[in-house]
């Protein structure tokens, strides 16, 4: 599914962002990237989805090239993709219907894919609600995206993740701009399409959500590679410190440390 070898990504202005990073990701495995602000996360999953060309190392997304794909392989990698990112969730001036339907459309360009959309049979627009409800905005079809709080925007992305079909779902901080309750929803849905068989790479702050719903982790420090292996025994390992904190330390955990690592009761 993801086969990444000595993966390296430096910015222009020289951030080395990812180096020697090097996973294999297997179909249907729902993968959780742990790590630091500024580790890299989001960086790995721009990569995967190929909005960022690597510098160094090799990678492979569903059998293609990355970095060498021509813009038609990358449109047909793009659908079956699902993408909800950090940003940039939602078309702001099209409906909430509008912008999860749009995830049936990749194939299409900006133009053909209005005029699909103008004719939608009933049973995409009946998917598309379901998709909706599924993450509790089944009252919000017609609004305009743009009128939706950002974590109500991030959940239009899952919904048009749900109907769009993708064997690859990549998530970059679902969970980070909505409460804990509407967080459980979210991470149960891509937990369904786990168990659907799909493969989900999703990038956490939250410890105890990746030990209840990951089936494997990754932990990023400084653009490596410092944890991969199951959930459990991730706990007590120490991906959020900086070499520095590690030093000063002479082992005692600071306060925060505890907190993130505290397991889930
Ligand atoms: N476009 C860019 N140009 C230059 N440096 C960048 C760019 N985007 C990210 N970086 C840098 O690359 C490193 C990795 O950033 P990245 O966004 O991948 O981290 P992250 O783990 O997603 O962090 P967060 O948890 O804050 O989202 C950081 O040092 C960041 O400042
Ligand atoms: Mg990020």
């Amino acid at each position: 599914m993801i086969r990444a070898e000595d993966l390296t990504k430096r910015y222009a202005d020289g951030t080395l962002a990812l180096q020697g990073v090097t996973v294999v990701i297997r179909p249907g495995e729902m993968v959780g990237l742990l790590g630091p602000s500024g580790a890299g996360k989001t960086t790995f999953l721009r990569l995967l989805y190929g909005a960022l060309q690597p510098t160094a190392g090799r990678l492979e997304v569903l059998g293609n090239p990355m970095g060498q794909l021509s813009p038609a392989a990358l449109r047909r990698l793009r659908r079956r993709v699902a993408v909800i990112s950090q940003s940039h969730h939602v078309i702001p001036n099209l409906s909430v219907l509008h912008n999860v339907l749009i995830g049936r459309l990749g194939h299409l360009s900006t133009g053909r894919s209005l005029l699909a959309l103008a004719r939608t049979p009933p049973e995409e627009v009946q998917r598309a609600y379901r998709a909706l409800a599924r993450v509790g905005l089944a009252e919000e079809l017609f609004t305009r995206a743009e009128a939706l709080s950002g974590g109500q925007q991030q959940r239009v992305a899952v919904a048009r993740a749900l109907v769009q079909g993708a064997s690859l779902i990549l998530a970059d901080e679902p969970v980070a701009s909505v409460d804990v309750r509407t967080a459980e929803t979210v991470l149960e849905v891509l937990r369904e399409l786990h168990q659907q068989g799909k493969t989900v790479v999703l990038s956490l702050h939250q410890v105890d959500f990746a030990l209840a719903y990951c089936t494997r982790l990754l932990g990023l420090n400084g653009g490596r590679l410092v944890y991969d292996g199951p959930p459990k025994e991730i706990e007590g390992l120490e991906i959020y410190r900086t070499e520095e904190e590690v030093r000063d330390d002479h082992g005692r955990a600071p306060a925060f440390e505890r907190t993130v690592f505290e397991p889930r009761v």
